[in-house]
């Protein structure tokens, strides 16, 4: 199938920031390549200067999830481009860089430096982030994802996928902010925000980060209902995730309007789950008999 120009065997990609291909290599080695359980590998996000990432505690589990309050740590660009990249430019499927920053000229940088790359196939703008100069949330406002946009689109040939936020009034009116100022496909849903009370001390939160963003099954239906929302409003494909932890999901997921599916945080519970959510997909639509149906190769 081909996703916003890139050409991919299977409609099943990992979500940023929940799958670390690099250790993951460490630890199953080549057998790692040779199963590789994602369509393509989306990175985690990298900003331009290395980010520390917020105190601990960092992850409070949910009856239906997590909330993460991680932060963003990378290592930044330089050492992203030098350390990391040789070493996913390796895995036998595209890869998709994840990139935020809080200005536009930052974002420019990372879309020029990244985007004149070989080894990406794609950017994925990580818009979740305050402006700080108006102190908006970039991805919460349509002008402000607009002028975004506006700044870094002629920085690159590459397909630009603009992730969008949930914690907004209406992802659909950036999403068609988005499109308009060109961007090749928008990703959503991004984490809801929440938090969790300290279990033992009154009035306490327990995240070092104070609040964090929830993700896994609890999302399932605000992504369901947002993807379908999006799609009514633009053209550009989409990369729909939230809370998929069956080949079921991501089939609700397509039928809402995505192209293609992002697994997250069933990750965590089963590394290889991304292969097993494919297969499964592949079964759902052999047997009801949707075109083009094949068995992801993973
Ligand atoms: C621990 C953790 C780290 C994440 N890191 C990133 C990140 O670096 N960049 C990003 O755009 N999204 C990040 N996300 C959001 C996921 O990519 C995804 O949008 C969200 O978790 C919903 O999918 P899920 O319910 O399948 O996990 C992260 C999510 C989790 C749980």
């Amino acid at each position: 199938m081909n996703f916003a120009g890139i050409e991919l065997a299977g409609r099943i990609v990992n979500a940023s920031g929940t799958f670390d291909a690099i250790a993951a290599q460490k630890a199953f080695g080549d057998a790692l390549r040779e199963r590789f359980p994602f369509a393509a590998f989306v990175s985690k996000t990298v900003t331009l200067a290395p980010r520390e990432g917020n105190p601990p505690p960092r992850l409070w589990e949910l009856g239906a999830g997590l909330i993460n309050s991680i932060g963003l740590p990378n290592k930044g660009m330089e050492a992203f481009l030098s350390e990391d990249l040789p070493r996913l430019a390796e895995l036998p499927v595209p890869l998709i860089v994840n990139v935020m920053g809080s200005t536009a000229g930052e974002v420019e940088r990372l879309v020029a430096a990244f985007g004149e790359r070989d080894e990406i196939a794609a950017l994925e703008l990580n818009v979740s982030c305050p402006n700080v100069r108006t102190g908006l949330l970039i991805g919460a406002d349509p002008g402000e994802t607009a002028a975004l946009l506006d700044a870094v689109r002629s920085r690159t040939a590459k397909p630009l996928i603009v992730k969008l936020t949930p914690n907004c009034a209406s992802p659909a009116a950036v999403a068609a902010a988005a499109e308009q100022h060109g961007a090749d496909a928008v990703s959503l849903v991004n984490t809801l925000r929440g938090m969790a009370m300290h279990p033992q001390r009154p009035r306490e939160r327990w995240l070092g980060g104070g609040t964090g963003g929830v993700s896994g099954p609890a999302l399932r239906a605000i992504a369901l209902a947002q993807v379908r929302e999006v799609r009514e409003r633009v053209r550009v494909p989409i990369f729909g995730m939230g809370g998929v932890q069956s080949g079921r999901h991501a089939r609700d997921l397509l039928d809402a309007g995505a192209d293609l599916v992002g697994v997250g945080t069933e990750s965590f519970r089963d590394p290889m789950a991304g292969a097993r959510i494919a297969a499964e997909l592949a079964r759902i639509d052999a047997n009801s008999g949707v075109a083009g149906a094949t068995v992801q190769s993973a």
